[in-house]
């Protein structure tokens, strides 16, 4: 994989060492970049600045993700090719998911203009908003408003855990709720999207160290997020007996346990890592249980399945189970796959992830869709420990500038598919490419 030019490779350093900072704890080394707060606001403004400081268009869609343009994409409805990716975080998250996209997207602006390239297609880069669902519950908020796989109404009710609803974040951000909802000329303006992302999953460390820097994402697993509300009673720690007792505690305890053997028993993947008890008091018998249930699975009957089971679970211990959200299948467009596999060399290799992504959400309403994965040597992501070699991260870039110069100048993109549906569950997923890996990540 070829390198970007010292000045190149020097602006990402420097994009990298900007964002650094942001949202960083001190304690954990991880970020906390959620969704309308101070560290959102500031991460929005590094990408404005970013943006006016190559001369791009920025432009902010119903749901607030920031699009800036070098080209007009409303001279070229459908002709808009994009990159990008999102800034937002998991509680303690790395620094790499998101931003290694969204910075390597405006380092290829600059490797493009230092070639003396001029698009014929608009270049446009993405800044995502809520990728993660950190804070409000739903994964990829932006991207599925914006598409309405996420109604505006439900968008606008979502509340943290400190009961503030998305509608009020958005105020309080000087944001009109009433604003947000699917967003047709947003969508009518891109051609393709190609987001580069670090590698969540150790596939790429297990190949030959000189070829593998990269590989192009093939499909993500369906995958969703359940909420589940267990009852309990209120009652003193030291006086009732242990007999006496309707501890929310105890059921969750046993859901904890039941998620992993249902888990086992189908051969999915499942995670509950986050889980509150109220009314939260060391000497109090907790009356009520929220357990979060994230689900994912190479084949989706399976990851069905996982779910109906868990939920017998929770019926027989009087709780209550509901779906916060959920995607399909998603294959990425193949002819868009075989067009960046053209480009790099067919041994750059084919990757499925088990991680979900705005550029599945993409997918799966109808537009042209693929990914880079930038290598990551221990696999580990959404933590402290999540990394990339700066090398990797340069031979990223520079995939990204070859994909991104064919795309720009090169024959005609892939046909959009219909983006008049809402890309909700149900969509029939475009055939796509075999994979050649797969990084239950
Ligand atoms: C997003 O990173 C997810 O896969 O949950
Ligand atoms: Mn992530
Ligand atoms: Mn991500």
């Amino acid at each position: 994989m070829s390198e970007p030019s010292v000045a190149v490779a020097r602006e990402f350093d420097r994009m990298w060492d900007d964002l650094h900072p942001v949202g960083r704890s001190e304690s954990t080394g991880g970020y906390r970049r959620f969704a309308l707060t101070r560290e959102d606001h500031t991460l929005r403004e590094w990408f404005a600045g970013e943006s006016a400081r190559r001369g791009l268009d920025l432009t902010t869609d119903r749901m607030g993700n920031q699009w800036a343009w070098w080209g007009d994409p409303d001279d070229a409805p459908g002709q808009g090719v994009v990159i990008g990716s999102h800034l937002d975080s998991v509680p303690d998250g790395g620094a790499y998911d998101g931003p290694l996209g969204v910075v390597s997207a405006f380092a290829v602006i600059d490797a493009l203009r230092e070639q003396g390239l001029r698009p014929d297609r608009p270049l446009g880069v993405v800044n995502f908003t809520d990728e993660e669902g950190a804070r409000f519950g739903v994964a990829c908020a932006g991207s599925r408003v914006i598409t309405g796989a996420l109604g505006a109404d439900r968008a606008r009710n979502l509340v943290d855990t400190d009961g503030v609803s998305m509608a009020e974040a958005l105020r309080v951000a000087g944001r009109d709720p009433h604003v947000i909802g699917r967003d047709e000329e947003a969508l009518r303006r891109v051609g393709c999207f190609v987001e580069l992302h670090v590698e969540q999953g150790r596939a790429l460390a297990d190949l030959d160290p000189a070829t593998s820097a990269v590989a192009i994402g093939t499909n993500i697993w369906p995958h969703g997020r359940w909420r589940i509300d267990l009852p309990g009673m209120a009652n003193h720690a030291g006086t009732t007996r242990l007999e006496d007792r309707h501890d929310a505690t105890l059921l969750a305890a046993e859901m904890v346990l039941a998620v992993r053997a249902e888990a086992q028993r189908h051969s999915t993947v499942a995670t509950v890592g986050k889980l509150r008890l109220d009314p939260g008091g060391v000497n109090a018998i907790a009356s009520h249980a929220t357990v979060w249930l994230d689900t994912r699975g190479p084949v989706e009957p399976d990851v069905r399945a996982t779910v109906s089971a868990l939920a017998d679970e929770v019926a027989q211990r009087g709780g209550r189970i509901s779906e916060e959200s959920w995607t399909p299948t998603t294959h990425f467009d193949a002819g868009l796959v075989s067009r960046l596999s053209a480009v790099l060399g067919d041994h750059v290799p084919l990757l499925g992830t088990g991680a979900g992504h705005d550029a599945g959400i993409l997918a799966t309403a109808g537009l042209p869709t693929a990914m880079l994965f930038v290598r990551n040597p221990t696999g580990v992501s959404h933590s402290p420990e999540e990394f990339a070699e700066p090398g990797d991260c340069h031979r990223g870039v520079a995939a990204l500038t070859r994909v991104v110069q064919d795309l720009v100048t090169g024959a005609e993109l892939p046909l959009r598919g219909d983006t008049s549906s809402t890309g909700a569950e149900g969509s029939p997923p475009p055939a796509g490419p075999s994979q050649a890996l797969s990084d239950p990540s």
